[in-house]
């Protein structure tokens, strides 16, 4: 059980940080690093089961610490579906955050806007998702757990949490359905038109699998996107990698501090 070594490697490396709550950061929050106290960081490479992560803009690094007063575990990359086709590349990880003592996932991304008073350099609150592959990471799970019920997937209470840190600072929180695309190509223009009118707000390329890996574990979940560009067709700007991460870059210093804010404020027992 590669699980069972990871973790026994990080209660080694990092005896005295139990950490609660799991971050996953995804394109332009990456400066959430710099708010870790004391971090311990492992690359990936050295924790059995973690994925190679091979995405120009996504490290492969694993940070424990405090934000706060909150002890966290901080993965820098996740593993995507358009990588090599499989949807479960992030369980292993998921499973050994859980494993020491996790119960919170707080998830990243960048992510295309679906709403005209929406535009880039916006942040979403997801209140719900669409797994428009229809394609689950929970594929080939036994026991009775693996019909796990996806409603309130992204927590009341945690969102309420964000809305408030976003109000003391002053930033507009949008609110809405993010939509996951399997990639790696962008969209076509009438693809945006039909996210559209299944009543998507955004639409990216990672997240989903996660947030159904760790229902199916019980953690708690909290999802942040960043908006990077409009949806293709819905304005004139020429999507690319570099454009994402370009966008995702120059609003990355307002994003690591709200994330580190609401991090610092969500309450774990135990
Ligand atoms: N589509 C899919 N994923 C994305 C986009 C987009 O427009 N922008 C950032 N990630």
């Amino acid at each position: 059980m590669s699980e069972l070594k990871a973790v026994d490697t990080l209660r080694r490396r990092a005896p005295r940080i139990q950490p609660r709550v799991a971050v996953v950061l995804g394109s332009g929050w990456g400066a959430l690093t710099e708010h870790v106290r004391e971090p311990v960081c492992i690359p990936y490479s050295e924790l059995d089961g973690f994925p190679q992560v091979g995405v120009a803009g996504h490290g492969g690094m694993l940070c424990l610490g405090h934000i706060g007063g909150t002890p966290v575990a901080v993965m820098s990359g996740r593993k995507h579906s358009y990588e090599s086709g499989a949807v479960d590349g992030m369980k292993v990880p998921l499973r050994v955050l859980y494993a020491l003592g996790c119960s919170v996932l707080v998830q990243t991304n960048a992510a295309g806007s679906l709403r005209s008073d929406m535009p880039a350099h916006s942040f979403m609150l997801l209140s719900d998702h669409i797994n428009l592959p229809q394609r689950s990471p929970l594929v080939g799970e036994a026991g009775s757990e693996r019909f796990v019920s996806m409603v309130d997937a992204y927590d009341p209470g945690l969102r309420e949490v964000a809305r408030e840190c976003a109000q003391q600072r002053g930033l507009k929180l949008h609110e809405g359905v993010y939509a996951w695309a399997f990639g790696p190509q962008f969209e076509t223009p009438a693809e945006i038109r039909m996210m559209q009118q299944l009543g998507a707000d955004a639409v990216g390329m990672s997240t989903v699998p996660e947030t159904i890996l760790a229902r199916h574990a019980g953690l708690r979940v909290l999802a942040l996107s960043l908006m990077t560009n409009m949806g293709a067709g819905l304005s004139g700007e020429q999507l690319s990698h570099a454009h994402t991460l370009a966008q995702a870059q120059a609003i990355g210093g307002v994003a690591s501090e709200l994330l580190a804010a609401i991090i610092g404020r969500i309450q774990v027992a135990g």
